[in-house]
């Protein structure tokens, strides 16, 4: 599936990564517990952590398994403020995404969440776009409601949040089909 290379919204573009972004991320949120508390991965502690995830990004980008955008203000196109990655299955687009603390609460991830659903939705092969959260991450939950995504489901026992425990935890499953 052909997701543009670069989307843009009312205040934001989205991106392909790039090298210097780690130091922007590591800065701006890869280091803070509040915004990992319900990630996939621990806050990280080192750049190179960082950097070898941005490394990461780019070789999906080359390989089209995914697109992991970068969210920047669009008239500051240098400085990362989050990402929103577009996982590629067949008819399907599954959604993770994670934004500065500072940022939070101005309907910046709507805008980005609802920019990719609407390029992906007119893509002839897709047909359906997905996304996961906790059962307890209210944020995120609403944020897809906003973006006219219907609750489907919870999916018990699904991920495992390293900072809240060992277990899987339930998840809410929400998509946008056509
Ligand atoms: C989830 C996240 C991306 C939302 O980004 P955002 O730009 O703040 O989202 P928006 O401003 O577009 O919308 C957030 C909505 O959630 C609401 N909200 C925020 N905290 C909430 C809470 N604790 N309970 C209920 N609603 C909450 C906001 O009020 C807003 O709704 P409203 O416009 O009706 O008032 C951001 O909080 C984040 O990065 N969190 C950490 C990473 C994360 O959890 N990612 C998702 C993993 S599934």
């Amino acid at each position: 599936m052909l997701l543009p290379e670069r989307l843009q919204t009312l205040r934001l573009t989205l991106r392909k990564p790039r090298k210097a972004d780690a130091m922007h991320i590591f800065d701006a949120y890869a280091q803070d517990i509040e915004v990992a508390q319900y990630m996939v991965w621990r806050p990280h502690q080192f750049v190179g952590e960082t950097n070898d995830f941005i490394l990461y990004c780019i070789q999906e980008w080359a390989s089209g398994r995914s697109r992991p955008y970068v969210l920047v203000h669009t008239e500051n196109d240098d400085i990362p403020i989050g990402m929103l990655e577009a996982r590629i299955f067949s008819n399907t687009i599954d959604l993770g995404y994670v934004l500065q603390r500072s940022s939070w609460g101005a309907g910046l991830m709507s805008e980005a969440i609802d920019a990719v659903s609407n390029a992906a939705l007119a893509l002839p092969e897709c047909f359906r776009v997905q996304a996961t959260c906790d059962t307890e991450n209210h944020a995120s939950a609403r944020t897809l409601q906003k973006c006219g995504f219907a609750r489907e489901g919870q999916l018990e026992r699904h991920t495992i949040l390293p900072n809240l425990g060992a277990e899987p935890r339930p998840s809410l499953m929400y998509a946008r089909c056509r």
